[in-house]
């Protein structure tokens, strides 16, 4: 024991989780009607741990997009919409039987092709996507019952532009609500992160799944504007940047198509004075540094009442110490790789950004491995609400500390922000975690807790942060047409 602490430490061996539960191919076709549909143009997909090169992917095109919205108008018509909810539900617990089943090439593919620790693919990801599937088979044969009338029809082709930070999870999100209610489907995964869509395609063949009830297309941003632009679609549904989503908003305004946007953040963890400062210290660390900062919802603001800070922080970067940066395969690994060589650049300028106006950076000693995207868990102190750092979603690994002196001065530097999409309290008061929660204005709000998930809770923002919900009845009900949204 030197100065009243234990300085025992483990030092643990690799384990790293084995690729050889994975294969993935040389070149990948979109999955349209059932089949796999060989591309025209090609686009590489890497593991941003290592930039191996993981395969070639197809840039889905105007032909391709055609073809896609063709094979889920021909599902609808010819068979989904035919099928009782009883029938459609017991396709979605296949499909979340087979996600378990195969749950560790999954977890496994996610973390080669994203950069993500396996313990949040295979704990977290993995089992999420599968709850999502269980949940939307038990609303299937129920819909009359979801509060929305006896009536409620499904909007007919939906198209699905997902991101790259939950590949698997994001599908999950919208594939399962699409197909409980009777829609059918046309998905684009992100550029960095196509595998797991591709994967599932397969996962919808084992299902024994109507052809073209599901189509993956694969692209960039230019195959979505497609799908976006397509007359063939009936409902948007987006999660990505906020940016898109305005781009998105605008060529769906004054068509029939309905939309859900699901978009950035900037999330306050507010900390008053008399929290629980341990457990705050840790609820503050997930909140920022689970998937590498890659999260919408992530409390990338820790706004604390400044008679805790000096302390608070000071526990904070001992408890920073203690991250593990490295192989995401390996089991005993926090932090992953940064998803991109783009995002990491964004990373680093904002975080020269909040050097430039005067903020104070702090990162643990840490090395990073050579070759791959890399960034040091961070965290900038003497932040003012002007900051860049303070205003912009960095979405890495960066965390902008603010203090504040009256639990009404921390409500208002928490909504402060163009964004609206969650917030966090830390108090071991009730009354006062009622109070802010009241004031807060953001769509999900955790208490002495953060990134809790489970499909049976909608989850969505207010302002830049996006229009309307996703899980839960709330979600379920964008996908039905004729239905007055609470
Ligand atoms: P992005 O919004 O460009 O990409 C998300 C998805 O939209 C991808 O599948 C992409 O191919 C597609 N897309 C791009 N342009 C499109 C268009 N015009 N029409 C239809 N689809 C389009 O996000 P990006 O560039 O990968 O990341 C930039 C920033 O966006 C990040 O630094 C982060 O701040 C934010 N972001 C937020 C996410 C969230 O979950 N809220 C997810 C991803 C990014
Ligand atoms: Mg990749």
């Amino acid at each position: 024991m030197i100065n009243g602490e234990f300085l025992m430490t483990f030092e643990y061996a690799p384990a790293p989780e084995s690729r050889a539960s994975v294969s993935i191919k040389s070149k990948y076709g979109h999955y349209i009607g059932g089949k796999f549909v060989a591309g025209e143009k090609h686009f590489r997909t890497i593991n941003p741990a290592t930039e191996e090169v993981l395969s070639s992917i197809a840039l889905g095109g105007k032909k391709e997009v055609d073809a896609a919205v063709k094979a889920a108008k021909k599902a609808l018509d010819m068979n989904w919409s035919k099928l009782s909810g009883r029938e459609r539900g017991k396709y979605l617990f296949r499909i979340a039987r087979i996600l378990q089943e195969r749950a560790r090439e999954f977890a496994v593919l996610e973390s080669l092709d994203n950069g993500k620790p396996i313990r949040e693919s295979r704990d977290v990801d993995v089992p999420l996507a599968a709850a999502h599937f269980f949940y939307h088979a038990g609303w299937a044969d129920k819909l009359e019952f979801a509060g929305v009338g006896t009536n409620a029809k499904a909007h007919g082709v939906v198209g699905q532009i997902i991101p790259w930070n939950f590949p698997l999870l994001m599908l999950a999100w919208k594939v399962a609500p699409a197909l409980a209610t009777g829609n059918t489907v046309v998905l684009k995964p992100a550029e960095t992160t196509p595998l797991t869509a591709l994967l599932f395609a397969e996962v919808c063949e084992q299902a024994g799944l109507p052809a073209g009830v599901v189509n993956i297309l694969t692209g960039d941003g230019s195959t979505g504007a497609l799908i976006v632009n397509h007359p063939g679609i009936n409902k948007i549904a987006f999660t990505g940047s906020t940016e898109v989503g305005k781009i998105i908003a605008q060529s769906v305004a004054g068509t029939n198509k309905s939309v859900t946007l699901e978009l950035g953040g900037k999330a306050a963890n507010i900390v008053f004075e008399d929290a629980a400062i341990d457990e705050s210290v840790e609820g503050i660390v997930n909140g920022i540094f689970f998937n590498q900062g890659h999260v919408c919802c992530a409390g990338s603001r820790l706004v604390i009442q400044e008679s805790i800070s000096d302390e608070f922080i000071k526990k904070l970067q001992k408890r920073m110490e203690k991250i593990r940066i490295g192989d995401p395969l390996d089991k005993n690994t926090d932090l992953g790789a940064i998803n991109s060589r783009a995002q990491l650049e964004k990373i680093k300028d904002l975080s020269l950004a909040g050097d430039a106006e005067g903020a104070e950076r702090w990162s643990p000693k840490c090395a990073l491995p050579d070759k791959g995207f890399w960034f040091a868990p961070t965290i900038f102190t003497g932040v003012t609400q002007t900051h860049r750092i303070a205003r912009e979603e960095i979405f890495g690994p960066v965390l902008s500390v603010l203090t504040f002196r009256t639990p009404q001065e921390g409500i208002d530097k928490a909504n402060n922000t163009p964004f609206g999409l969650s917030a966090g309290i830390w108090s071991e008061k009730g009354s006062k975690v009622l109070w802010a929660s009241q004031k807060l204005k953001a769509g999900v709000i955790w208490s002495n807790t953060f990134n809790r998930f489970d499909p049976t809770s909608p989850f969505g923002g207010y302002k830049e942060s996006g229009w309307g919900r996703e899980g839960g009845r709330h979600g379920l009900t964008a996908y039905l047409k004729g239905v007055a949204h609470e």
